[in-house]
């Protein structure tokens, strides 16, 4: 339980969600409606990203030139998960209905090994997988929006990204939420990085932040493209930090690092069209498995936020992250039973031993059994664009600021990501995961994620665009989100503003957003034998989201627990 307050906590930090929003906000979930542009939207971490996005639009880009714009501006006004340093997953969806995902998950180096983080003894080493210049792997996020923007934007790169090297350059107004956040990481930026490091200096709400190291990379970036990143000067100084500081990550690692696109994990749900991500991540099979096994059940019926909608929500997570925790890790390594995990006879079978009456132990409740040939584990944003081209992409540092390590001459924050990979078989991550062989590390290889970028829709049209950082419980704010307006009538920025739990089979908790659940409900789950953790868990999300209206107008959500802003025309 110790262990579990500590994800917990570290998860309150990881989103960096002001501590008071909870009592105040999510308790009063009044009727609410977010912004509602006729044309286009972006919904981000931060309002300069969103209005830069939706100028890039304006000035004739599309989704994919306004992903490039968004992702780099939340790089400098959103350090804290936004990044050069990190990786991400996006899933588009045409206006003429084409599909697709881009996988730019970070790999493990080269030079990594299964045993990497444990001892002579075998056990895990504290916090080497999550601090430090050990906890990185290869960052894709360069990778990523270049492969986009040159397949599908109209603009050049450097047009899209000028915006982007000035707000660097000039400097923005930090945020309440923000400065709270570098005051709190500062300590461990400077024992990281030493003294002088770039946020080791006081920085509070209200000051002007210029960063001009990053602006200068930014710059290069622009002009040389993503070679720059991987192979010209910029990998020479990012490799040169990792070798004089006992890192990993070679020359080697950074030429040979590709974004895949892959084939988006698509599936219905009555009469919804869910297009999420693949593997690597397991954000679209785990979805799919909880809402196929929800089907059968009338969640209407039941009501919102009833104990048997919880109980019903709660037992489909258990199962389908036992299924996660061991079957699901990077494709080019192992096999992976997608068709199987999603057939819906098995996923019947799974909740066949469910009753209301009692709870399920996840000690009772293995991986299912699925018999397959031996040939056989952040911020988010969504763009709609004038045509009617949607994005919608999750990127990530992994924890607050990634590794703490900081490139000084570059500007910006790596990522770790490879605490994401299970270091040892049954010891949870930073997340409470558990993880088996399947996500074990190698070299080259990619940790299994939560991120869920996920796009819906209704009747072979854009119905909504969603996703959010969380670690594992990604997965469970992107189902409750669809859920509240598809089953429960709810607004875009209702159903963000609403309340979320969160289940995960190990720990064997439920998690619920403290004060925003009723005492008499919190009793009657426990009489059925749910163990439920209200502390201050400010676990859940922070969802962005774009609906289109029956008006064919756009509604954006933006969560209001961090200072997320949608901005459209
Ligand atoms: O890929 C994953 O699942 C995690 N690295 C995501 C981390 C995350 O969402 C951090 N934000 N709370």
């Amino acid at each position: 339980m110790k262990q579990f307050s500590q994800t917990v906590f570290s998860f309150a930090i990881t989103l960096g969600i002001a501590s008071g929003f909870f009592a105040q906000s999510v308790a009063q979930n009044t009727k609410v409606q977010g912004l509602v542009a006729d044309k286009a939207m972006v919904v981000s971490a931060r309002e300069e990203a969103s209005r830069i996005g939706i100028e890039i639009i304006k000035s004739g880009g599309n989704a994919f030139d306004a992903m490039m714009a968004t992702e780099m501006a939340l790089a400098v006004t959103f350090p804290f998960a936004g990044n050069l340093g990190g990786g991400g997953f996006m899933v588009y969806r045409m206006a003429d209905g084409r599909i697709g995902s881009l996988d730019y998950r970070e790999k493990a180096p080269l030079a990594a090994s299964k045993d990497m983080y444990l001892d002579a003894n075998g056990d895990v080493i504290p916090q080497l997988s999550t601090q430090g210049i050990l906890a990185s792997g290869v960052p894709g996020t360069l990778a990523g929006i270049f492969e986009a923007q040159a397949k599908f934007g109209k603009l050049k790169p450097k047009q899209v990204l000028q915006p982007v090297i000035d707000l660097a350059r000039n400097g923005y107004v930090v945020t309440k939420n923000q400065g709270e956040s570098l005051r709190m990481h500062r300590q461990l930026f400077i024992q990281v990085n030493g003294p002088n490091t770039f946020f080791g200096k006081e920085i509070k709400a209200g000051d002007i932040l210029k960063q001009p190291a990053l602006a200068n990379t930014l710059e290069r970036i622009a002009k040389n493209g993503k070679n720059e990143f991987y192979k010209g000067e910029t990998a020479k100084i990012l490799v040169n930090h990792f070798q004089t500081n006992g890192g990993i990550i070679s020359k080697e690692d950074l030429v040979q690092y590709k974004a895949v696109w892959r084939d988006p994990i698509v599936f219905p749900y009555r009469d919804l069209k869910i297009i999420s991500m693949a593997p690597p991540s397991s954000g679209g099979i785990t979805l799919g498995q909880i809402l196929k096994m929800l089907e059968p059940y009338p969640l209407r019926q039941l009501g919102y936020h009833s104990s048997e909608y919880i109980q019903v929500l709660v037992e489909t997570e258990r199962r389908a992250y036992a299924d996660r925790n061991y079957y699901l890790g990077d494709p080019d390594f192992v096999q992976i039973p997608v068709n199987q995990l999603l057939d819906s006879a098995y996923l019947k079978s799974r909740m066949a031993d469910f009753s209301f009456g009692k709870a399920s132990k996840s000690a009772d409740i293995g991986r299912g059994d699925i018999q397959f040939s031996e040939s056989l584990e952040t911020t988010h944003y969504s763009i709609v664009d004038a045509d009617g081209n949607a994005v919608s992409v999750t990127t990530t540092l992994n924890g607050a600021y990634g590794s703490k390590v900081f490139v000084e001459e570059l500007g910006f924050f790596m990522n770790n990501e490879m605490d994401d990979f299970s270091a040892k078989p049954g010891i949870p991550n930073m997340f409470g995961l558990i993880g088996a062989e399947a996500n074990s590390i190698a070299p080259g290889k990619r940790m299994l994620s939560s991120m869920t970028p996920t796009i819906v829709e209704k009747e072979g049209k854009l119905a909504m665009v969603v996703g959010t950082p969380g670690g594992s419980t990604i997965i469970t704010s992107v189902l409750q989100t669809i859920l509240n307006v598809y089953e429960f009538d709810m607004g875009m920025q209702e159903a963000v503003n609403a309340p979320r739990f969160h289940h995960q089979w190990l720990p064997d908790l439920v998690n619920f957003e403290p004060k925003a659940f009723g005492a008499a409900l919190v009793e009657q789950l426990k009489s059925r034998g749910y163990l439920i953790n209200e502390g201050n868990s400010p676990i859940i999300g922070k969802v962005d989201a774009i609906r289109v209206l029956p008006n064919g107008k756009l509604e954006g959500g933006a969560d209001p627990r961090g200072d997320d802003k949608a901005v459209g025309f």
